[in-house]
């Protein structure tokens, strides 16, 4: 009986050999290497994350929304009022460290319209009385409970934070109803958001330097966080406060609808996507788009749709180069920020300075 191996080889299939040994086309000119980084040039944090564009996968969709950032930062720059850019993020990366990087945005005029969820509004004002802690996702709720603990993913929010909220906040809204009732005060949320930011006049926070600064922030859900909870109480305590979000969507609207060219950078989805993307819509289209989340598109959602499918509702020009970085915020953004936003920290500076001369 002869050897196996000798059979196979003899009768080797030749479909086999051609399917495996196809000869392919060349690719077009240019068409970029992937090549990562190389440790034996020592730690060059700047040349790891310029390594990323040609790493491949999430790596290079970060890269790309690098450079989609930068291109928004140029146009901006270049002439008052160049670009306008909005930043929304969900309310959870107000909870965590992401929250100091808006800030720094903010409160160098970086970004020109903010669109939160109420979670992310109530998080940076009770930042200011009491601290968020450090936990784990594996903390059981039944065992938090009873201690007053509130877990968001694997940080630790003691519930007397709340409670500071509410004696901190009362006297604000008595106030709001008192200007709304003499003075004929129309509020609105950003209105609102814009008065706690004044109030809180502390600079750690992001909405006292958005009050400060003049920067809009959009929350047309506002009451769906522990703002809501105050809102209710204070309503049985004094009622009658009105906020209308007809007036805001005309003015977020408005500020995209007249502007030279607008960006959108989005971290997260749900209503801080859709709420930027559809009034970019009033304009036929953002000119740059990089959202940074963890949804999927496969069940339909929003939050996780890739832009093109906001290029076929007109929310992205056709001409755009949109970037979706499938990642946390959390390990993303800072590093994006660093890359981007930071590096121009003096330009931004300087046309500060020219336009208040
Ligand atoms: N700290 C909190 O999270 C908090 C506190 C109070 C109220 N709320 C309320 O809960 C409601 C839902 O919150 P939301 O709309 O802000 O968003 P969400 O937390 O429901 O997130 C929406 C989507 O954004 C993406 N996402 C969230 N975190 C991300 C991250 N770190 N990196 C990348 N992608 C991420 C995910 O795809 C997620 O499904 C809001 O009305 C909000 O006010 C939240």
């Amino acid at each position: 009986m002869e050897p196996q191996n000798i059979t196979m080889a003899e009768g080797l299939p030749s479909d086999a050999k051609e399917a495996v040994l196809m000869p392919s086309d060349a690719l077009p000119e240019g068409t970029p290497q992937v090549k990562g980084y190389d440790f034996n040039r020592g730690v060059n944090y700047e040349a790891l994350l310029q390594s990323y564009m040609t790493t491949g996968f999430q790596a290079l969709h970060y890269g790309q929304a690098v450079r989609e950032v930068n291109n928004m930062i140029e146009t901006k720059l270049s002439s008052p009022g160049g670009c306008v850019i909005s930043l929304g993020y969900t309310s959870n990366l107000i909870s965590s460290g992401v929250r100091e990087i808006i800030r720094y945005l903010v409160e160098h005029k970086m970004v020109d319209i903010v669109v939160t969820t109420a979670g992310g509004v109530e998080e940076d004002l009770i930042k200011c009385l009491a601290p968020t802690f450090l936990g784990d996702f594996s903390m059981r709720g039944a065992d938090l409970r009873p201690k007053g603990i509130n877990r968001i993913g694997n940080l630790l929010v003691p519930n007397n934070n709340y409670c500071l909220f509410e004696d901190w906040i009362t006297p604000i809204l008595d106030q709001m109803v008192l200007e709304q009732d003499t003075e004929g005060t129309k509020w609105t949320p950003s209105k609102m958001i814009a008065r706690l930011g004044k109030e809180i006049n502390h600079p750690d926070s992001v909405y006292y330097w958005a009050y400060k600064n003049n920067i809009p922030v959009y929350s047309p859900a506002l009451t769906d966080g522990s703002l809501g909870d105050m809102l209710y109480f204070h309503s049985y305590k004094n009622p009658g406060l009105k906020l209308d979000i007809v007036e805001d969507i005309r003015r977020l609207n408005s500020s995209v609808v007249f502007a030279k060219k607008t960006g959108m950078i989005i971290l997260g989805g749900g209503l801080v996507k859709h709420h930027i993307c559809n009034a970019n819509l009033m304009r036929n289209g953002a000119d740059y788009a990089v959202y940074i989340n963890t949804a999927q598109e496969f069940d339909g959602s929003d939050a996780g749709a890739r832009p093109d499918e906001a290029v076929s509702w007109g929310k992205i020009r056709m001409d755009a180069n949109p970037v979706k970085v499938y990642a946390d915020a959390t390990l993303v953004f800072p590093l994006l920020v660093a890359q981007t936003f930071a590096q121009r920290h003096t330009d931004f500076t300087n046309m500060q300075k020219e336009q208040d001369s």
